[in-house]
């Protein structure tokens, strides 16, 4: 493959379809896939992501995001920012530096602001609204059905393998908190020698098992994405006593694609031999099953 993007969830469609434009032109993959992201992020009606992200048990909606550049290893994030309209591109500035990569709740709102990051309140009407209807009936934290994370992989023309990430992060979590999304090796990983993996779910187990760094190891060790991707799955939901929704994306240096799952998850894949389409993941006697699917047979995000 020349290029190829892969993305979690219904709701990176249109991003899906914007990052693969621009790689389809040459364009290069961080750029692409922070536009992916970033659509996400300000689209009012995705309500797990940026804009109208889901309110922690305050009422207040942090955002934490990621980006790894393949080709330098080069990592930046932001946890638990409030305030502020993109968490992908504040990481994606912070890769750049020497020191200082992973800046969290105020510091992190000092720095986008100082660097003229756009700012946002993000806790609209409708997501208040949710939080005032829901907040009494949360029994146990899970990742919100239907939608999550999202995370961008992507390889362009030249070889170079990247990924993005950005999540409001569990509804009704504790204030402060901090997933898997923006932890490098946890939520997102890439190198353009192997591949790039991002995970989407309850962020405390994808953390115990480190598990996009564990499916890039696997691709090092010679597995296809698509064992990579199951494998890592697998080990997981045998090493955790009552593995939560998980999710993986993968996809290797050629710009194959692998995708594994504990539950239903839709996922969108390019490149430059097929144009964006709509998958659903799911896991039958063990494996993942993945077929595509339209649109319309998937009525949430
Ligand atoms: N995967 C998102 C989170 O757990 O925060």
């Amino acid at each position: 493959m020349k290029w190829a993007v892969i993305s979690t969830w219904k709701m990176s469609f249109a991003g899906n379809v914007k990052a693969a434009k621009m790689l389809a032109e040459g364009g290069n993959c961080g750029d692409a896939i922070i536009e992916g992201v970033s659509m996400v992020e300000d689209d009012p009606g995705y309500s797990s992501v940026g804009y109208s992200g889901l309110p922690d048990r305050d009422g207040r909606v942090t955002l934490d995001g990621g980006y790894m550049d393949g080709d330098t290893l080069k990592v930046g994030s932001v946890g638990c920012i409030e305030g502020f309209r993109s968490p992908v591109r504040i990481a994606r500035s912070l890769a750049d530096k020497e020191f200082n990569n992973f800046l969290v709740g105020a510091g992190a709102e000092e720095y986008a602001e100082a660097n003229g990051f756009e700012k946002r309140n993000n806790l609209t009407e409708g997501s208040y609204q949710r939080y005032l209807q829901e907040k009494d009936k949360i029994k146990e934290l899970n990742s919100y059905d239907g939608h999550d994370t999202v995370v961008f992989v992507g390889r362009d023309v030249s070889g170079t393998v990247c990924t993005a990430v950005s999540t409001s992060g569990l509804f009704m979590k504790e204030h402060g908190r901090v997933g898997d999304s923006p932890i490098p090796g946890c939520g997102f990983y890439a190198d353009s020698l192997i591949g790039g993996a991002g995970a989407t779910g309850v962020g405390e187990d994808a953390n115990r098992g480190t598990v996009s760094y564990r499916a890039i190891n696997k691709l090092k060790e010679g597995k296809t994405a698509m064992q990579a991707a199951q494998e890592t799955i697998d080990e997981i939901m045998e090493r955790i006593e009552n593995c939560r929704h998980m999710s993986i994306i993968v996809l290797d240096k050629d710009g194959n694609y692998g995708v594994a799952t504990n539950c239903a998850f839709p996922f969108v894949y390019a490149s430059d031999e097929c144009e964006p389409t709509l998958y659903l993941a799911t896991r039958e006697n063990g494996k993942t099953s993945i077929r595509q699917i339209r649109p319309e047979e998937w009525s949430k995000d």
